[in-house]
């Protein structure tokens, strides 16, 4: 059965009291759509169709960088959630199979879900749940296993309001029936907005089918006030805690490591207290990350070690048994088998050969104020402390910078490269110097 999704994310979320679109808000170091769309993803779907309206140009950017197959649609005016829906309908034109419609700003929708949906065999399937506190949701009307209809509540009776099932927004349908019912939806209502949950009536006036799948209301929790965003920053960061415990990492303090929607971590992969994994972040099994790291956008692998309090930045690709050590900062660069690099370094751009030894203080310049520049290491080669290396510059297998220096010229294979300035000891100048100094002060101390 193919599967289109419909993700709105037009609405502006007053409530956050933000100049950034709701759905941009991040949980888990990502922006709260990019958790719908990868629930939504899950399902294989052919399209994928986000309606954005506050903010659409920063949301457009977003889904480009999170999902570059979707596709984003305005709505100019948020005239209803049913209105929404039929902003993205003519970029379904031609799909024939199952819309799933679900929110952007609803993050906890687990995937079995969405499949539980997708397979209903109803015309109108909602995702409805058991509300502990009913509020202000809409109610799910049903008559034995079949779904009525969706009353606002605003529009709700007094006997509908007791109703304790409530809709989460989340429903799919027919693509052509759904065109058909969204068609004909009106906006006389208590709000005066066009209603997506008026499709069920209109779908059941017709002697459709409708029928309601139910989950757990923690799947349906959506974010409206900061005060929510970080709830479902902590429900998020157990959840992701209790799955990495669950596939054999160790983490000596859980409640301090903070992951991203997509941190990938492998079996006994140890993780000491205090790290912060940003988006990107695959880790291969046995490795050990020590205490205070920050890693985003980074690949490591068996065997390696880092930290504690090193950075590794987008682009850090690191080889088996790598040992990246304390105060240093790898950014987009390829460490071979091997590598070492102990202390106080920054490697930007550059591709270090396996084996090889970085010595503490080293510094990539692979800026020059307006391009960067690659700096290119060999295999074994031993590159002493505090070599600064103007880049773009090569370093062959083998070679040897000495400590101290500044290499502008590429370095062939084996060879020693100097690049510092000649040593002069000048014979008891320094005592010489030390009297001359001590005794000034001492006439100054006189004088006072
Ligand atoms: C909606 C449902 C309600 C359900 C509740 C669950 C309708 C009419 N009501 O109510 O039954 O219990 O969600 O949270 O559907 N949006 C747009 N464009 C619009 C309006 C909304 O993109 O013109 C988006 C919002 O950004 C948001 C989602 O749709 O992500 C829901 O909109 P919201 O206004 O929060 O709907 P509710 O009134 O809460
Ligand atoms: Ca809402």
């Amino acid at each position: 059965m193919a599967i289109a999704l419909i993700v709105l994310a037009a609405g502006q979320g007053t409530r956050m009291n933000s100049d950034l679109p709701k759905v941009l808000h991040r949980l888990g170091a990502a922006p709260l759509v990019a958790h719908a769309l990868a629930a939504g993803r899950a399902l294989e779907p052919e399209r994928v169709i986000v309606v954005a309206g506050h903010g659409a140009e920063a949301v457009t950017k977003a889904v480009a960088r999170l999902d570059p197959e979707a596709e984003v649609v305005l709505q100019d005016q948020q005239l209803g959630t049913g209105h929404a829906v039929a902003q993205a309908l003519p970029a379904l034109a031609g799909f024939e199979g199952r819309v799933i419609v679900l929110y952007g700003d609803t993050p906890f929708i687990r995937p079995e879900t969405l499949e539980a949906l997708a397979a209903s065999p109803a015309d109108v399937t909602v995702l409805g749940f058991e509300a502990a506190d009913p509020g202000r949701y809409g109610r799910l009307v049903a008559q034995g296993a079949t779904l009525e209809r969706i009353v606002e509540f605003k529009d709700a009776s007094e006997a509908e309001r007791a109703i304790t099932l409530c809709n989460s927004g989340v429903l799919a349908c027919d693509a052509a029936v759904l065109a058909r019912l969204v068609a004909g939806l009106g906006n006389d209502n208590a709000a005066g907005e066009y209603y997506l949950t008026d499709v069920v009536a209109a779908a059941r006036a017709e002697g459709l089918s409708a029928e309601i799948v139910t989950c757990p209301e923690a799947e349906t929790l959506g974010i409206n006030t900061r005060a929510e965003l970080a709830r479902a920053e902590a429900l998020f960061q157990a959840r992701m805690r209790a799955e990495a415990q669950e596939n054999g990492v160790t983490m000596t303090d859980p409640a301090t490591v903070w992951f991203a929607l997509d941190t990938y971590i492998g079996r006994d992969v140890v993780l000491g207290p205090n790290i912060v994994f940003g988006t990107g972040v695959t880790i291969e099994s046995g490795a050990t990350i020590e205490a205070f790291c920050h890693l985003e956008g980074c690949h490591i692998s068996r065997g390696a070690t880092i930290g504690p309090f090193a950075r590794l930045r987008p682009g850090a690709e690191l080889a088996e048994d790598v040992h990246v050590g304390n105060f240093v900062e790898v950014k987009n660069s390829i460490l071979g088998e091997g590598v070492k690099v102990g202390h106080l370094t920054y490697l930007g751009d550059a591709d270090i050969g396996e084996g090889t030894n970085i010595g503490a203080g080293t510094v990539t310049c692979n800026y020059d104020g307006v391009f960067k520049h690659r700096t290119t290491i060999g295999a074994n080669a031993f590159i002493g402390s505090d070599t600064m290396l103007v880049a773009p510059v090569t370093v062959g297998d083998g070679a040897l910078t000495a400590s101290g220096s500044v290499i502008t010229n590429d370095v062939p294979p084996g060879a020693l490269a100097l690049g510092r300035a000649k040593q002069v000891s000048k014979p008891g100048l320094a005592t010489k110097l030390f009297e001359r100094l001590r005794a000034q002060k001492a006439s100054l101390k006189k004088g006072a």
